[in-house]
């Protein structure tokens, strides 16, 4: 199946490191014109050149996914280069650690203000653009944590389980003018905001345990869902939330497969 994706143009937020960067990346090499959009200055400016390096048409925007006059601004200046944004994906987010006793109002409201807000506020500043069009595709990042909440993340948790139903919600309004909105569920994708192989060999194996594909989740797994999202071979499939986790618990105890393969099984239920 070939995934045409040649001239579009996209917006990525929180795209200067971690997944979004590489979503950036990934789009870059099927001919997408990227443009990132995040806070961090120092690390847009370093995507910036490598992107020129590679001969890649981008654009970089320091901007907040708080800031909706910032963020309308921005998308008046894509479009008046680009004529038109074709694809959204709200990656931009925060997480907050603390058990719900000791969470601060501030950790609470930080996460829902960038997780949730900000996807919200992002959408509204492209809305009129892709219903003029005719077309769109905003996909957004939630979390298996809006399936299956962390202990201690429940700031986070609820801020993404509110994420794939404002995407419910924003695929129903965006229907009749053909743009689709989706969401996806990464489960754990090792970057600077887990830092999960950082973590003791134990610890790391305790996670893993977790999976089905007992592996960590690599940022082209989700930037290769993104692609499909965001071509027309996925004209059909909006307002869902798509688990992107290597079965994250999809049995009870994914381990118990591996110890059988293993001949080291043991497990009885
Ligand atoms: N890594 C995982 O395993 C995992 C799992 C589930 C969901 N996710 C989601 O995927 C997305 C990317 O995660 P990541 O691990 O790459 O995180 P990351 O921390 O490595 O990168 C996040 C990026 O967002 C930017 N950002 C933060 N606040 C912003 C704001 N207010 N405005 C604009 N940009 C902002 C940061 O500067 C950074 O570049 C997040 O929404 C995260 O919740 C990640």
């Amino acid at each position: 199946m070939q995934i045409d994706l040649n001239a579009k143009i996209a917006i990525v937020t929180g795209g200067a490191r971690g997944i979004g960067r590489d979503i950036v990346r990934i789009l870059a090499h099927e001919g997408v014109t990227t443009v990132a959009i995040d806070i961090n200055r120092a690390d847009l400016d370093e995507l910036g050149v490598e992107l020129s390096d590679g001969g890649f048409q981008s654009a970089q925007f320091a901007g907040d996914v708080r800031d909706f006059a910032r963020l309308r601004a921005i998308v008046a200046d894509v479009v008046s280069r680009y004529g038109r944004v074709d694809i959204l994906v709200n990656n931009a987010g925060v997480t907050a650690t603390a058990s719900i006793e000791e969470l601060t109002e501030e950790q609470w409201d930080f996460a829902h203000d960038v997780n949730l807000k900000g996807t919200f506020l992002m959408s509204k500043a492209v809305i009129p653009v892709m219903k003029k069009q005719g077309w769109g595709r905003i996909i957004n990042a939630s979390s298996f944590a809006a399936i299956v909440p962390t202990v201690n993340h429940a700031a986070y948790a609820s801020s993404k389980a509110a994420v794939a139903h404002f995407t419910r919600a924003l695929a129903g309004e965006l229907g009749p003018y053909n743009v689709t909105v989706n969401a996806y569920a990464p489960g754990m994708v090792p970057t600077e905001m887990n830092g999960f192989t950082e973590r003791p060999a134990a610890e790391q194996s305790r996670l893993l345990d977790t999976l089905t594909l007992r592996r960590w989740g690599s940022k082209d797994d989700i930037g290769n869902l993104i692609c499909f999202l965001a071509s027309d071979r996925a004209g059909y499939i909006t307002g869902t939330l798509i688990d992107v986790s290597g079965g994250k618990f999809a049995t009870q105890i994914p381990r118990a497969a591996y110890d059988d393969a293993a001949g080291a099984g043991d497990y009885e239920f």
